[in-house]
């Protein structure tokens, strides 16, 4: 059976990066069958929800989602149940893509691009391992509430049981081995939580601990367990000593923010949304619609063209193809292939030339 590939361009930016990204599949995967959705505001524009059932069904019936981005200026006064970023949530959840990757990778050729001095970042190759369906982003209650008092009051409920920490703690110890990289200061897997306020980041640790100690130990991976805060200082002041940062959902979306910046550009970071073996994955760049130049050939596709390599690795199992595109894009940029954020002057399709014209 051919295999499939779902595309959500979404808003923003997002039909502009993967207009690019589909350049380079049907280049190198002329195979695969492409079908299109809608999600996030375009889905909300044509269906009234940022979601339909229709969608979440295609995507679970793809061999992998691949989206460009949701969520703009247009959207801010719609409820939250229907605003662009609740399709995104309702994907991640319906497809059970529990383990976010993303890579915080460096450039040779964009080293001088990032915040942090060149000797910092020259090299860095960290992943971060996020939980993306639990967590304060899930967890009930949640709501706004009029006191009787007329002010109000505004809670969500942070909360993590021992097999959602479990299965994400494999896949990062499973990711880690692979790697190899003990020697770093932070080698292995660094957990992280706030387990000095939180009774959610307590059991996480314990947790963590607990699968090492019975089951992860023999593997040789080292861990490491660190407070949120710390890492999030540790991250610029040594980014290289880490190589795994295992981490909650809403740590793992603040951590990995900052992770993008030392690699010089978010406009180069992809991410993979896995759930478990032989069921569709789903890839995103990590940079978000950017209303702000969305429309004028200005975005950088590289991350979304990174994702769709992710998913040639992860879900396609194209390793070959996946080593192909990440050299076109490493020798486009090394021959001086720079967008708009990297400090060049190219198109978003200027880009998609430079890289096919490596493939
Ligand atoms: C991300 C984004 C999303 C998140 C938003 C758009 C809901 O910031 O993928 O990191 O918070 O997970
Ligand atoms: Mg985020």
């Amino acid at each position: 059976m051919a295999q499939t590939l779902l595309l959500l361009p979404g808003d923003g930016i997002g039909p502009e990066v993967i207009e690019q990204t589909v350049r380079v599949a049907e280049k190198v995967a002329p195979d695969l069958a492409l079908e299109y959705g809608l999600v996030g505001g375009a889905s909300y524009e044509e269906h009234g929800t940022p979601l339909t059932e229709e969608t979440l069904t295609r995507a679970k019936g793809a061999s992998a989602v691949l989206l460009g981005a949701v969520g703009g200026p247009k959207w801010a006064g719609v409820p939250r149940d229907k605003r662009p970023e609740m399709g995104l949530l309702g994907l991640r959840k319906g497809l059970d893509v529990y383990a976010n990757l993303r890579p915080a990778l460096c450039f040779p050729a964009l080293a001088d691009a990032s915040a942090l001095k060149r000797h910092l970042v020259e090299g860095l190759d960290i992943l971060i391992v996020r939980e993306l369906v639990g967590g304060v982003y899930f967890g009930e209650p949640k709501g706004i509430e009029t006191l009787p008092d007329g002010t109000r009051r505004g809670f969500d409920n942070a909360e993590y049981t021992t097999p959602e920490i479990h299965r994400i703690t494999r896949v990062a110890f499973d990711i880690a081995k692979g790697r190899g990289n003990y020697d770093r200061t932070w080698g292995g897997v660094c957990s992280v939580e706030k387990s000095n306020v939180m009774d959610s980041g307590q059991l996480w640790k314990e947790e963590v601990q607990a699968l090492y100690d019975a089951e992860l130990k023999d593997t040789g991976v080292p861990l490491h367990h660190m407070l949120a805060d710390a890492c999030a200082m540790q991250l610029v002041r040594e980014p290289k000593g880490f190589d795994v940062i295992l981490a909650d959902n809403l740590f793992g979306d603040i951590l990995s923010d900052e992770a993008s910046m030392l690699t010089g550009s978010i406009g180069m970071l992809p991410s993979a949304s896995l759930s478990d073996a032989g069921k569709p994955g789903l890839y995103e760049p990590v940079h978000g619609s950017a209303p702000d130049i969305a429309g004028q050939g200005k975005a950088n596709p590289c991350a979304a063209i990174l994702s769709l390599e992710m998913a040639m690795r992860w879900n396609l199992d194209r390793i070959e193809t996946a080593d192909a595109i990440s050299k076109a894009v490493s020798t486009a940029l090394e021959k001086g292939a720079r967008t708009r954020d990297l400090g060049g002057e190219m198109s978003t399709s200027e880009m998609g030339d430079a890289i096919l014209a490596e493939l």
